[in-house]
Order: structure tokens, then C-alpha cells, then sequence
């Protein structure tokens, strides 16, 4: 078989994003997809080979400090999304304060558990149920913490914790706080007045283009307060035309900063937001149809819906033989439903016509 043909016959079986509602990914922008290819065979690994893909990595970084009021000592790094940013921190945070103990959220993504087991790392999870309180972080923390996690956009129910009060605390106590703002980032500065940057005392914060961003995948960036903490994961790079790296991969796709800075640039402040709301106008109007129908959900803050089911496995099942692929929480007995900017108004109107048939 010619290697076109089979390669298009291997898409064919990937889900369209026409049914995809359980995932915080979506179609990048079309600006971004061209920057990519312009982009293609750039290596961020060996960065002096490539000084103008360099520029636009440390530019992409830079708005995005901007963009999450980092102070003038901030340090970036663009990284693969979330997950290698959530380690990153953990590294950093592991190095300087040289404890073993993170308070996480009950409801953190399971990156927090890769970043425990590879740093050997204890998690100790703040009893809160929904999103992490102030009081529980208090009840909890203690002189063995090496860093508190806090999220900006729970990954189940897209909840925000109370991220400046925490930040507070961690302060008083001197423990780093790192805000995992992976999902949230690129659409709570435009739906909430909650502060969760670095107006607030936090010590780091990742936030994914490649998410809410409408960037390419892979494309996250970790943000830290302090540039000389970077110093903890420098290692000298042998046989690469460049001196030194710090983070987790050696080649990097250059690809993915100059998808994600074409994007930020193209739409700006005011570009995001516009598909900010219109998410959360979707989002509302799916509240609406799922009232209508007395489907039970839980409140929404940002564009995700959690609807409560005792069968969510065997609902998401069903729904996935109509070609309807949602998120499933057993353990919080829901089904995600993540109204990224591909989830238009008639998409949602067929899904929850299907929905009524097997909920
Ligand atoms: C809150 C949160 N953090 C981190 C991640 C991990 O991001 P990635 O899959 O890009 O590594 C996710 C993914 O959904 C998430 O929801």
C-alpha cells in the first residue's frame, strides 16, 4: 500500500473533533499550524544552531510572563505541556528546599503522581473535596513541605482554588508554591476575577498553549519567580553545538514556540478573550439544555461541565458507540464535558439529544 494511503486510512480511525468533548485540547488556530511547518526541523536543544527559533522561544516566553504578571527576576521555559512542566517544578522546588513532602489538591492531575515517583517525592493530599481551601492547606502544612500545589482550572471539574489566600500562607511559612494553570491560564484572566498569577505570592506557574492557547501540541511553559532557581537543573550539555541545557527533554521542537507565539501575537489579549466568552456562552447554553432535560450537573466556573453520573463508565460507553467521546471520573462519579473552542452550539444540541437516550 502506498504510505499516503496508509496513513490516511490510520487518521480515519482517530476520533473527529466534531465528537471529541472530553478533552482540553482542540484544533489549533490556522496561524499556529503554518508557523509549525515554517518551524519544522528546529531543535531548541541545541540552541545556538538555531538562534532566530531561540528569539522567538525567549518572545513566546516573555508574553506569556507578561501575560501572568511575572516579576522582572522571572524565569521561563517552554516545555512539552503540563505534565513535564508539573515535574519541572517539583525538580526545582525538590533541589532548593531539599524536602520530600508536596501537599497536593484532591483533585490534581496525575502528573503529580509521574513527578512523585520519579523524584521520590511523598504527596500529601489536602483534604478539601472539590477545590483546595485556604484552611485545609493551614491544617496541613508543616516544616517537612517541601512545595504546595494549587490549580488554576481543576482538571475534573475546572474549579480554581483559593489560590491568593494559599499563597498567603505559603508565604508565611516559606514553602514555594507552584500553580498549575495548564488548563485555566489562557481563559480564567477572561471569565474570573480570581487572582491566581503572580500578583498573588505564588513561587511558579504553568500554564499550556496547547490547551486554551490554540497552539500546536506539544506547547506548555513554567514560569518561576526567580531566575537564579533555574541554576538547580543546569546541566553542561557535551557534543551539542550548545553549553548547557536546563529541563527535562534534550531535543525540542522549535516548532512548538513559534506556533505558540504566531498564535499569541495573531490574537492578542483581545482575540483570546473573544474565545474566552464565546466558550463560556457555549458552556452556559449547554447548562441550559441539560436543565431542560433534568440532567444533574455540578456548578461550572470556567468551560467545563461536570454532570453527575452513578454509571458514568457505562454512560461514556454508550455515548462512545454513538461516536461521543466524553471524560469520566468514576472516582467523583462524573462525565467531563470541555467546551474547548471546537464544541460549537450545534454540536451540543446533537449530544445532548443523545445524551437523553442513555443517562
Ligand atoms: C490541570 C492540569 N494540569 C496538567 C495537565 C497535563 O497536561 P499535559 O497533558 O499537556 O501534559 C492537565 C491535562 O489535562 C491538566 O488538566
Amino acid at each position: 500500500m502506498d504510505i499516503i494511503k496508509e496513513l490516511e486510512e490510520a487518521k480515519k480511525m482517530d476520533a473527529s473533533f466534531e465528537n471529541i468533548l472530553g478533552s482540553m485540547c482542540t484544533m489549533p488556530h490556522k496561524i499556529a499550524i503554518k508557523a509549525y511547518e515554517m518551524f519544522i526541523e528546529t531543535n531548541l536543544g541545541d540552541y545556538e544552531l538555531f538562534k532566530g527559533t531561540k528569539w522567538i522561544e525567549d518572545k513566546a516566553i516573555k508574553w506569556v510572563a507578561k501575560f501572568m504578571h511575572a516579576p522582572p527576576s522571572y524565569a521561563g521555559l517552554l516545555t512539552s505541556g503540563g505534565t513535564e512542566s508539573n515535574i519541572t517544578a517539583l525538580w526545582i522546588f525538590k533541589k532548593l528546599g531539599k524536602k520530600r513532602e508536596v501537599l497536593v489538591p484532591k483533585q490534581a492531575h496525575f502528573s503529580f503522581m509521574k513527578a512523585s515517583s520519579i523524584l521520590d517525592l511523598k504527596l500529601n493530599v489536602v483534604d478539601s473535596k472539590y477545590f483546595m481551601k485556604g484552611k485545609d492547606v493551614r491544617k496541613k502544612i508543616s516544616g517537612k513541605t517541601a512545595c504546595v500545589v494549587a490549580i488554576a482550572g481543576n482538571t475534573p471539574f475546572g474549579y480554581i482554588d483559593e489560590i491568593e489566600e494559599i499563597a498567603e500562607i505559603c508565604n508565611d511559612e516559606n514553602v514555594f508554591l507552584h500553580v498549575d494553570a495548564a488548563f485555566g491560564g489562557f481563559i480564567a484572566p477572561f471569565v474570573s476575577k480570581k487572582i491566581f498569577d503572580f500578583r498573588a505570592k505564588i513561587s511558579s506557574l504553568c500554564i499550556d498553549a496547547h490547551k486554551m492557547g490554540m497552539a500546536c501540541i506539544p506547547c506548555g511553559f513554567l514560569l518561576l519567580r526567580n531566575k537564579e532557581w533555574i541554576e538547580e537543573i543546569k546541566v553542561k550539555s557535551r557534543c551539542t553545538h550548545t553549553k548547557f541545557q536546563a529541563g527535562l527533554l534534550g531535543t525540542r521542537p522549535g516548532a512548538s514556540a513559534a506556533s505558540a507565539y504566531a498564535v499569541m501575537n495573531y490574537l492578542g489579549y483581545k482575540g483570546y478573550e473573544k474565545i474566552a466568552k464565546e466558550c463560556m456562552e457555549n458552556t452556559e447554553y449547554l447548562a441550559i439544555l441539560l436543565d431542560k432535560n433534568g440532567i444533574d450537573y455540578f456548578d461550572y466556573e470556567l468551560n467545563l461541565i461536570a454532570i453527575r453520573s452513578n454509571k458514568a463508565v457505562d454512560v461514556a460507553k454508550k455515548l462512545a458507540d454513538m461516536k461521543w467521546f466524553v471524560g469520566i471520573d468514576e472516582e467523583n462519579k462524573i462525565i467531563r464535558i470541555v467546551l474547548m473552542p471546537h464544541v460549537r452550539k450545534d454540536i451540543i444540541d446533537k449530544f445532548v439529544t443523545d445524551l437523553r437516550k442513555v443517562i
